[in-house]
């Protein structure tokens, strides 16, 4: 229940938070250098404040049962549902019959539950010719799955795509080098080429996130190595001689941004796949062209792998408090369910206001039930100390016996 109401309540919130939370939902790596822009710490108030109490009751999303009976009569609610979305929805009858896998003859194709409280958004999303090209909406797709309509329907129809597609550069010169322009369908973002990207952390005012990682040779070059004197930085190389070589093989980096993360890693010989979200940039489309892989994924959504599996997950500024903290406690168990016994959790730049830390995100953290190898809380000081603002790394690895 908890996603789809806090889906409304971005809702319903004014146009400037909601962009604001778009924003930050994702690929934060260059936050907490941007002066000119508010920090996600001091949105946890307005976030707080958004009336409950004001909130129209959200039609019931109707079951898949009720979609299906579009012969018969409806309630107003999935009148409005647009046909392919019922064509999708619909269960569908396993054509060899019973399975005993299934325990059922039927399948219910699934989408994010709250994908029917906003109907007008999902309208237009299903609106194309079947078998045609799809209208060339971005925006819209990913607005719709950040409110929490995840997974998206799937559509019969033609994503839009480059009209002159420039193939991956090779390996290994793809994974340092900037992809050709003609990758990417740039519809969706302000920036209209990568030369514009690259230099948008000097040339334009405002917040962007991730605004500085699309330059491969500014900040990205340095990341993770042991170039840094913060506390707070650990380099790769720190976190992999914390446990047995060779151990660490396959991980995650929750919005890992441009997926240098994952570039450094692969030299390593480990494979990290990356979740990210278009956030007026084409992540992940450059994260591919790069020759990793990325996940559109949101924080939202459950992660797509099996309990025990993973070595290790890497998550930089990402996780914070502009995460509602029910939604951040369900995420934390998440990950520790995919970590295999010994894997290892890099919370890397965890960030929020000092008394939160304390009385809240700390005591949450803890009581997962990793063991704790690094935990060094410092000051955030970029925007002043006044604020008080806190930064937690910590490396926290799954007990390799008794973790259930
Ligand atoms: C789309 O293609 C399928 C497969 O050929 C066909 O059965 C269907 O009628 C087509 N639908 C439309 C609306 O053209
Ligand atoms: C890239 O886009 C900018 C405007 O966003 C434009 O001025 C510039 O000429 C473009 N550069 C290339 C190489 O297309
Ligand atoms: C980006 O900066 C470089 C060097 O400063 C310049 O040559 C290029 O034209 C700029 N590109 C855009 C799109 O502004
Ligand atoms: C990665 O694997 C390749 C091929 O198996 C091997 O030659 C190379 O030494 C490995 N690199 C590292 C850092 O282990």
């Amino acid at each position: 229940m908890d996603c789809p109401q806090n889906a409304r309540r971005l809702a319903l919130s004014s146009n400037n938070l909601f962009f604001l939370l778009l924003l930050l939902s994702s690929n934060l790596l260059t936050l907490f250098i941007s002066t000119t822009f508010y920090s996600p710490c001091s949105l946890q108030k307005p976030q707080l404040k958004l009336p409950t109490t004001t909130t129209p009751p959200s039609p019931p999303p109707p079951t898949p049962e009720k979609v299906s009976d579009v012969d018969s009569e409806e309630d107003t609610s999935s009148t409005n549902l647009p046909s392919e979305f019922i064509a999708f929805t619909s269960p569908q009858q396993l054509p060899l019959g019973f399975n005993k896998n299934f325990d059922s003859d039927e399948i219910f194709p699934p989408v994010g539950r709250p994908c029917t409280i906003f109907q007008d958004e999902l309208r237009r999303y299903m609106n194309y010719e079947i078998n045609g090209s799809c209208p060339d909406d971005e925006l819209l797709s990913q607005k719709l799955l950040l409110r929490g309509c995840e997974p998206l329907p799937r559509r019969r129809c033609r994503p839009a795509a480059p009209k002159d597609y420039t193939e991956p550069y090779p390996l290994p010169d793809s994974l340092w080098t900037t992809p050709p322009d003609s990758s990417v369908v740039w519809t969706a973002y302000t920036c209209k080429n990568y030369s514009c990207l690259i230099n948008r952390s000097r040339n334009q005012k405002g917040f962007d996130d991730c605004k500085d990682c699309f330059d491969l040779n500014g900040r990205e070059k340095d990341r993770w190595t042991s170039k840094s004197d913060s506390d707070l930085d650990f380099s790769i190389d720190d976190v992999l001689n914390a446990v047995k070589p060779g151990t660490i093989r396959i991980g995650l980096d929750l919005g890992g941004g441009v997926a240098t993360f994952a570039v450094r890693m692969r030299k390593r010989n480990i494979t990290i796949l990356t979740t990210s979200m278009n956030l007026n940039g084409p992540f992940n489309s450059f994260i591919a062209s790069r020759g990793v892989v990325p996940l559109y994924l949101s924080i939202s959504q459950r992660l797509p792998f099996f309990d025990n599996t993973l070595d290790i997950v890497h998550s930089m500024h990402v996780l914070s408090n502009w995460i509602p903290i029910k939604l951040l406690h369900f995420l934390i168990f998440d990950i520790y369910r995919v970590l295999r016994p010994g894997g290892l959790f890099w919370l890397d730049h965890f960030f929020c206001v000092g008394d939160q830390f304390e009385m809240e995100y700390k005591p949450l953290i803890e009581s997962v039930g990793f063991n704790k190898v690094k935990w060094v809380v410092g000051r955030k000081l970029d925007r002043g100390p006044e604020l008080n603002e806190m930064y937690l790394s910590a490396l926290l690895e799954k007990p390799l016996k008794n973790s259930w």
